[in-house]
């Protein structure tokens, strides 16, 4: 049977990479394959690709070549890494996938979602996560968390309004597909996170063993 494909989404800080290992053990602990990644990247080529999009050498990218490059990784992911994973029947866990598109590029940087509607189809064809679990928080908390960590990427530059615009879009998102994406208080404590994340994660194994 073809493996489940789940992603992590949330603006900046708000905990995706730092709940991924407890994922992991959660899809583990119920006897499941789990291959582990991200976006963008997930492969050499796909890697090379997110350097060039997060590092500072390009400040000023133009707008249409961010969201190509996007798609050019997702779509080495997704034929390299991700399609032959789930078709083998493992788990697929990726920090952050497409809606981060339509977050970022779409929300964030305004470009129109019928352009990034057409490269999902383009790139996906039909695929589309199983299950996303968006970590939502204000942007000032995350902005915090992630200033103390580390270096500000190219994104982490951006000001206050293009995260409100993120976040704002994200939530859009989860209002327009409450089946596929949870949304988590990623403000509150870790153990607090944890604890809503395995109860989304218990019912997605339910409702999994109740259609098979
Ligand atoms: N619930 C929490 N309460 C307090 N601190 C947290 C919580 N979750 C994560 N952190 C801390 O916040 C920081 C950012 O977390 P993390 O790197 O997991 O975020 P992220 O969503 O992966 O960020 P980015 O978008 O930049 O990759 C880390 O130092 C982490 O330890
Ligand atoms: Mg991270």
């Amino acid at each position: 049977m073809r493996g489940k494909f789940i992603t992590v989404e949330g603006g900046e800080g708000a905990g995706k990479s730092t709940n991924l290992e407890f994922i992991r053990r959660l899809l583990e602990s119920e006897g499941y394959q789990v291959v582990f990644t991200r976006e963008p990247g997930g492969t050499t080529l796909g890697e090379d690709i997110r350097e060039l999009l997060l590092g500072h050498k390009h400040t000023g990218m133009a707008d249409d070549t961010e969201l190509l490059l996007i798609f050019s990784a997702r779509a080495e992911h997704l034929a390299r890494k991700i399609m032959p994973a789930l078709e083998f029947g493992k788990w697929v866990l990726c920090d952050r996938f497409t809606d981060a598109s339509y977050a970022y590029q779409g929300g964030g940087r305004r470009i129109d979602l019928e352009r990034i509607r057409q490269l999902e189809n383009w790139v996906q064809g039909g695929l589309k996560p199983d299950l996303t679990l968006l970590l939502d928080l204000p942007v000032d908390v995350g902005l915090t968390r992630a200033g103390a960590r580390s270096e500000p990427d190219r994104f982490e530059s951006e000001g206050m309004v293009f995260f409100d615009k993120v976040r704002n879009s994200y939530l859009k998102i989860a209002a327009a597909e409450p089946e596929r994406v949870k949304v988590v208080n990623a403000a509150a404590s870790l153990e607090e996170v944890q604890r809503r994340i395995e109860m989304v994660l218990k019912a997605f194994f339910r409702a999994q063993s109740e259609s098979q």
